[in-house]
């Protein structure tokens, strides 16, 4: 196998995908499939018909210090309580309990700094620093039920901080690092936030950015927030602030270890704010012991986990949901070995998560579509040196993913023997909800396969509600699940209204639309505002990119709606060409022709924006609206949370010089 990644090459590569790229099904690999954790079809049949029994059985595999009185309490809905009785700490399970059972030396953490520095760190360690910042957390005066926020870059502190706030029973708040400390002000205003863990400053692509000072000119005016933890990383000088301000190593050998608090089951765990349809972000908030169990489970069975043997690498940041649980919660609780990376995936070279994977034997990756197109985009030859042998599992996760980028994962990174899951949840979903059973189900590329063994989903008609038994509509989960957000953080009533209106207050809506085929595959189109209406037709963004992508010269594609006199909506294409490619009129209208033909002539754009780049959070997602902005001649309004915000601009001056 080896063998053959060393010999990729673009020609070789664009063959075997365009010979595979028909192909409807994908079994599990024979070598996969023999070796896999489960292997019982009927395990999806025997948890619906008592999906509360069955995760009250998946519970019991966590360590309760006090066992539940009602599983499932429904008499508020929508506002659920699971495990209601029961108390729980979330530290013990993912630390104590499995340094008890000798797993201490085991290694939680590979660490790679940006640098080449690399540092693992122990579950023991894990432990024992937990347990002491937990108590350096209290000596600061932070008492159960209050808010911690964490502005933190990858390193292991980040965890050592969420971890001591389960300890004691407060709620953490993680800001992603690439937030502008504006934002996280606003964060920490917004949940009354009592103290903020951050750092000196962060590196980014071999340069430092001083964050502390950030911090201190947009943070100063938050009365309630009364300590600022400051974890050492980049070196640099920063002034400290008399009786408010103090250093991590410093609180954390001063602290006396504590033991971890038996929490409620239904004890707020995390908020994670995130963006809503209107400007004010949405605090999505998580308890504690339904969220650890759906995490617990879906970790071990989405990539059919064996603890004592996989190395895990998601290849997410921990101030996002996929971070939060698998990176953090569900690997810990799983007993688990990850890599943690903390640089981006083209620093120091193109190649880096490939010599991470190669260096540390990753057996399990999860990614995200945007990263595979742009590995795609930046060519094998980043990839042809290492020797990715030890891969036995490719996860997918954020975004619908395009069935040629499914299959250079699969064909480039998991050399044919490696399932890929392609894994669909939200941040209000807490966990895994869509996707398959890695050593059971055929994999369809493009769809995220079928519910978890507990979870239910449907695909409801948006005019009437009635379910669709086979095909196009809203998604929807019309049963309760463990690990589901409770509320949003000081605003029931958008929870009810965003969430629990549309259907009922027994079936969540998900704001996804999703086609269900006639094997029951999910296929995820995308946020319902990302449905395109041209003549009556419905079309999916996701399917138009898809096969502009399908383009050999094409790299990626964005595809929005324009408001159009004619057709009500027309399509604008935003393409970018690999390397090499060439982007000219005949390249649009062999792109016409590609979509003419998979989709029909109804889907060819009005317009194709050839770009250098497009416009992208600095978590990678895509920012469809800022297409549309400039498609539709509006202002840009805010562009701050972009990575490169000149990006946005040179493409509206070249739409417009275009228009
Ligand atoms: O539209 C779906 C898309 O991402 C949304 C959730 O975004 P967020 O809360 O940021 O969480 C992302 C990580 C879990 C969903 O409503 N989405 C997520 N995963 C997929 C997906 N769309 C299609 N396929 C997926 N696998």
């Amino acid at each position: 196998m080896t063998q053959n990644v060393r010999e990729l090459t673009e020609e070789g590569v664009e063959a075997r995908l365009a010979e595979v790229l028909g192909q409807e099904r994908f079994a599990p690999p024979v070598t996969f499939a023999d070796d896999a954790e489960i292997t019982d079809p009927g395990i999806r049949a025997r948890a619906a018909a008592d999906p509360v029994g069955y995760w009250e059985g998946e519970a019991r595999k966590l360590r309760w210090s006090t066992p539940w009185t009602t599983a499932l309490n429904d008499a508020e809905a929508p506002f659920y309580r699971w495990f209601e009785g029961g108390r729980i700490n979330i530290s013990d399970n993912c630390l104590d309990r499995h340094v008890e059972a000798g797993l201490g030396d085991r290694v939680a953490y590979h660490w790679h700094g940006e640098e080449g520095e690399e540092r693992d760190v122990t579950y023991a360690e894990l432990l024992d620093r937990t347990a002491r910042f937990a108590g350096a957390l209290r000596a600061l005066g932070v008492r159960e039920g209050d808010v911690v926020g964490i502005y933190l870059p990858m390193i292991p502190e980040v965890v050592v901080a969420m971890l001591a706030c389960t300890r004691i029973g407060a709620i953490h708040n993680v800001v992603f690092g690439g937030f502008s400390a504006g934002s996280v002000a606003e964060r920490m205003e917004i949940s009354d936030a009592k103290v903020l863990v951050t750092v000196d400053g962060s590196r980014r692509k071999g340069r430092t950015m001083p964050v502390k000072p950030e911090v201190d000119s947009h943070m100063g005016h938050l009365a309630g927030l009364e300590k600022v933890v400051v974890v050492r990383h980049a070196g640099i000088d920063v002034d400290m602030t008399d009786g408010r301000d103090v250093w991590f190593d410093e609180a954390l050998d001063a602290a006396d270890p504590v033991d971890p608090v038996p929490m409620d089951a239904e004890a707020p765990l995390f908020i994670l704010y995130s963006s809503g349809s209107t400007a004010k972000p949405k605090g999505i908030q998580h308890t504690t012991g339904g969220y650890l169990t759906a995490i617990t489970t879906t970790h071990r069975q989405a990539f059919d986990l064996k603890p004592d043997e996989d190395v895990f690498f998601c290849t997410a940041d921990v101030g996002w949901v996929t971070g939060h649980s698998y990176i953090v919660y569900g690997p810990l609780a799983n007993a688990t070995t990850s890599v943690m990376y903390e640089g981006a995936p083209d620093y120091p070279h193109k190649g880096i998560w490939w010599e991470l994977v190669e260096r540390r034997k990753v057996t399990k990756l999860y990614t995200a579509p945007t990263a595979i197109r742009a590995c795609m985009k930046w060519g094998v030859e980043h990839v042809a040196p290492h020797d990715l042998s030890s891969l036995k599992l490719l996860g997918s996760v954020g975004e619908p993913i395009n069935p040629k980028a499914w299959l250079w994962y699969w064909h480039v990174i998991g050399g044919e023997r490696c399932p890929v899951i392609d894994t669909w949840w939200q941040t209000e979903t807490g966990a895994i909800v869509v996707t398959s059973l890695p050593g059971i189900d055929d994999a369809k590329p493009g769809s995220a396969g079928h519910p978890l063994p507990g979870f239910e989903v449907d695909v409801r008609d948006a005019e009437t509600g009635d379910v669709v038994p086979e095909g196009e509509g809203l998604l929807a989960i019309p049963r309760p699940w463990p690990s589901m957000l409770r509320t949003l953080y000081g605003d029931p009533d958008r929870y009810v209204s965003t969430y629990w209106e549309r259907f009922g207050k027994e079936t969540y809506f998900v704001g996804d639309s999703a086609r269900v085929d006639a094997d029951g595959y999910v296929w995820v189109i995308g946020r319902v505002d990302d449905v395109i209406n041209v003549s009556g037709h419905r079309l999916s963004t996701a399917e138009v990119e898809s096969a502009i992508v399908a383009h050999p010269q094409v790299a990626e594609a964005a595809v929005v709606a324009r408001a159009d006199d004619l057709t009500g909506q027309a399509i604008i294409a935003y393409v970018t060409v690999q390397q090499g490619g060439d982007p000219c009129d005949a390249l649009a209208d062999e792109i016409n022709g590609e979509i003419a033909e998979r989709i029909g002539k109804l889907a060819r754009p009005k317009r194709i924006v050839f770009t250098q780049d497009l416009p992208k959070t600095r978590s990678g997602k895509i920012m469809r609206r800022l297409l549309r902005d400039i498609a539709e001649d509006r202002d840009l309004g805010d562009t701050t949370t972009l990575a490169d915000p000149g990006v946005v601009a040179t493409l509206q001056e070249q739409y417009r010089a275009g228009a």
